[in-house]
Formats: structure tokens, C-alpha cells, sequence
């Protein structure tokens, strides 16, 4: 590599993640090679089908296709002297991160004879680095450094995020490898947060369970406004304008779900428990998450009684908008409910594909034909197009125009006046 030549990269993993981080460095100017195990993947990949929605990225990897190559083989990948590994860590039966994926990489390295740094994205316990470290220590690969660069993407922005990071954590075992990574991160002209490495895979997790906490938190608020006839979406306006505690994930609602929240929880909740410690108050937000996606029901049988033969139908499926994602959405713990309370289910959604997963829900491709002849909608998921729709037309072609809003999407005066009985998420103070 001459002096100011950008590194090439190589990325393990043709995921979101993988994709996503692949397509962004290419955009900043480095030759990328993503390697994954899946051949209709790279297959897809390699014709130009992207294999998963997410805005802005099929338009990235186009626009930087020549710089871009998509591989079944590990040497084209560790080909590159800074390598991202970005592979999938879902969880076991126990709950522990499965680190199977990631263990494959490090095992598969060849006796690599020029120096290279492997880069860790993917979210994995805390103590990874340390393993992986003596691992590579022992295949006598150390000439290989290793560093945690943990990624702060969410789905539908994951782009922008990337392109924009509020900050972006390094965590290595040495100055020279921190120094490495961090010059890849220079153009985005963002905060670099240099830490060692148990560190920096500790923010990530602590990251995202304090997301979780302030989901569950406003939860629970909600759900105490509903017995006092409080309403959530002022009381959330009022405690965000505090600059101690900020506006952000404090919109309540159906519970999270997601690819990130479930597993990464559960998974600090058992590198906890196995260090010998038990983390009561995430135990408690966990737990919070799970009654919250089922507390809609309760509010269904409110209003209709008995849902044995009730048509309810669902209006998104993906566990947030601008995503097809539907891994652990709560759009699937209240099909199951409702199924076992003998309701029909129907499901419309723009992007995710409910076939599957909602095996007795029957799918609609328009959301006032989901709607014809209801006794209730569930709004599951923000997206737009339910902002958009013509409400008094859909009011009039359910059997019983009664809309819960799982996300306090809408306006419950517009919908009241649009005919609906209209009951959203802590909002007691409207309840019809
Ligand atoms: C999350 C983290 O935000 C990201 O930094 C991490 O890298 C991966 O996990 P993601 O799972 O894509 O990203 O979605 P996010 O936007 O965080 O939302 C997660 C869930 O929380 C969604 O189901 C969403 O509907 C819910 N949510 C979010 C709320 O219920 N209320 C809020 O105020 C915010």
C-alpha cells in the first residue's frame, strides 16, 4: 500500500451489518471484499440483488460496485490487511451469544505472513477479545492484532448512521492497532471513543440495555397513566425536555423486538448471571418488553369480550418501520395470542413477508382490504403509509371500526372524528 492509498478491507459476513459497513467503506473510497458462506447470497449479490431492505444501501453498492466484490473464499477476504468480522451472533438455548460464526472465522485465518488486524463488529460478550486474542496467540498468528469496533446501526437508518455516527468506539490491545482503525473513521469527522478492548465491548452492551431501559421505563409510565388517567405522549414530551434525560426512546408503545434488543439482553443478563452477579433492574425490562407486547390483548378483550371468532387484523408486521425485519417482533407474540384466543388473524405489511412466520394469519396486500369487515385493528408498526390512509373509508368497512394504536401513531381526535373508537398505548385521559 503507497503513503495516502486507502486500506482495502475485508468484511466476514454479507449481512446487515456486513453489507452495511462493506458498502460505506467502498463509498469512502476503499476496495472491499465482503466473504460470506451462502452462495445464493453472494450469488444475489454479485447480479446485484440486495438481499435484505434496508433505505440507501441497494443505491451504495451500486454506485460503488467496481470498488465492491462479493466471495465464497476466506483468501480473497484476508486478502486485505484490516479485516471487519461481521457475522452473526444469535443466541443459544441458554441465552449466551452463539459465537460459533465468529470462532469459524479466527479458525479459518491462514498462516497469514504480512501484519493484519481483525476488527470485531459483530456484538459479542464481554471477555471475546481476550479469547480471541490468545486463540491467535496460539496459532502463532501473532502478527495479527485485534481490535473491537462495535457497531451503533439500526435498522432503516443504518446508512446514515454509519455516514453520521454520534460517535465511534476502538477498543485494541495496542496503540498501533487503535490507531489503524481509527484513521478508517477519519473522514466522518466523529468522536472516536479509544478504549481497551473488554471496555469497548462492554459499551456496546450497556449501550443498548439502556435503550431497552428507557423503552420499558416509558412502558411502564404508560401503563401507570392508564390507571390515572394520564397521558403518556405529554408526560413523555414534558420529562424529554429535561437535558438530563433527553427526548430519545421514550415512545411508548407495543414493547421492542428487533434483530439487537432481545438477543444483546438477554445475552448481558447471562454474562452477567454466569460472572456470578444478577442484574435485577435489566431482568425487570426484559421482563416489562414481554408483558407489554401482550397487554393488547387485554385491551381487545375490553372492548369486544370474548375474541374466540373476532377478525383482527394487524397493520405492520416488522418490529419498526422502513425494515422487513420481523425477528422477534411483537407483531408475532400477538398473532400467537390472538390465535390461541380463537381470533382470526389477518396482516398487512409494505415490506416484511408474514407468510412464514404467521403461518394461520392471512396476508393482505392493501390495508383497507386487511380491514374489510374487522372487529379490530392493531396498529404494530409506524410506517407512513398508515399516516396516510383514509381512516374514515377504513372505518366504514370494518364490521367494528376499533383501532388500537401500538405506537401512538395517530391522532385519536382525527380518528374519533373519523368514526373509530380509538385506544392507544398510556393514553387513558381519551379512552372512548
Ligand atoms: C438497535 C440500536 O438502536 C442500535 O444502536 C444497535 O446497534 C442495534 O439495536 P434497531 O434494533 O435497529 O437498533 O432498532 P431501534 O430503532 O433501536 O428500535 C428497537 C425497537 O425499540 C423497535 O422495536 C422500536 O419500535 C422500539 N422502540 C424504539 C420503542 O418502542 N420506543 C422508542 O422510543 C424507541
Amino acid at each position: 500500500m503507497s503513503a495516502g492509498e486507502k486500506p482495502k478491507i475485508g468484511v466476514f459476513g454479507a449481512g446487515w451489518v456486513g453489507l452495511v459497513t462493506g458498502a460505506c467503506f467502498a463509498e469512502l473510497g476503499h476496495e472491499v471484499v465482503v466473504r460470506d458462506v451462502l452462495p445464493e447470497r453472494i450469488a444475489a449479490l454479485e447480479s446485484g440483488r440486495v438481499p435484505l431492505h434496508e433505505p440507501e444501501l441497494p443505491e451504495l453498492l451500486e454506485r460503488n460496485r467496481e470498488r465492491l466484490t462479493f466471495t465464497l473464499e476466506v483468501d480473497d477476504a484476508v486478502s486485505a490487511p484490516i479485516m471487519f468480522v461481521c457475522v452473526g451472533t444469535p443466541p443459544t438455548y441458554s441465552g449466551d451469544a452463539d459465537l460459533s460464526a465468529v470462532w469459524t472465522v479466527v479458525d479459518q485465518l491462514p498462516e497469514l505472513e504480512e501484519r493484519a488486524i481483525l476488527v470485531m463488529k459483530s456484538t459479542v460478550p464481554v471477555g471475546t477479545g481476550e479469547k480471541v486474542r490468545a486463540a491467535l496467540d496460539a496459532r502463532g498468528l501473532a502478527h495479527v492484532g485485534y481490535v473491537s469496533n462495535p457497531e451503533f446501526l439500526s435498522e432503516g437508518s443504518a446508512v446514515r448512521d454509519f455516514m453520521h455516527p454520534d460517535r465511534v468506539v476502538v477498543g485494541a490491545f495496542t496503540e498501533a492497532d487503535g490507531a489503524a482503525v481509527t484513521a478508517l473513521y477519519e473522514p466522518l469527522e466523529t468522536t472516536v471513543v479509544q478504549a481497551d478492548v473488554a471496555s469497548a465491548e462492554m459499551i456496546k452492551l450497556a449501550a443498548n440495555a439502556f435503550l431497552m431501559t428507557r423503552i420499558s421505563f416509558i412502558n411502564e409510565i404508560a401503563n401507570v397513566c392508564e390507571a390515572t388517567g394520564a397521558d403518556v405522549v405529554k408526560v413523555a414530551e414534558g420529562v424529554g425536555l429535561d437535558h438530563r434525560l433527553g427526548p430519545h426512546f421514550l415512545r411508548a408503545g407495543i414493547g421492542w423486538g428487533g434483530s439487537c434488543f432481545p438477543k444483546d439482553g438477554v445475552a448481558l443478563k447471562q454474562l452477567a448471571s454466569n460472572s456470578g452477579y444478577h442484574f435485577q433492574l435489566l431482568n425487570a425490562v426484559i421482563e416489562v418488553n414481554e408483558l407489554q407486547k401482550r397487554r393488547v390483548i387485554q385491551k381487545l378483550q375490553r372492548h369486544l369480550g370474548s375474541l374466540r371468532g373476532k377478525t383482527v387484523t394487524l397493520l405492520g408486521l416488522a418490529f419498526k418501520p422502513n425494515t422487513d425485519d420481523i425477528r422477534e417482533a411483537p407483531s408475532l407474540v400477538l398473532a400467537g395470542r390472538l390465535v390461541a384466543e380463537g381470533a382470526e388473524v389477518r396482516a398487512w405489511d409494505p415490506v416484511a413477508d408474514g407468510a412464514v412466520a404467521l403461518p394461520r394469519a392471512k396476508i393482505c396486500a392493501d390495508p383497507l382490504e386487511a380491514l374489510e369487515g374487522a372487529d379490530a385493528a392493531v396498529l404494530v408498526t409506524e410506517w407512513h403509509q398508515l399516516a396516510e390512509l383514509d381512516w374514515r373509508e377504513a372505518a366504514k368497512r370494518m364490521r367494528n371500526p376499533l383501532l388500537i394504536d401500538g405506537r401512538n401513531m395517530l391522532d385519536p381526535a382525527e380518528l374519533r372524528a373519523s368514526g373509530f373508537t380509538y385506544d392507544g398505548i398510556g393514553r387513558a385521559a381519551g379512552l372512548v
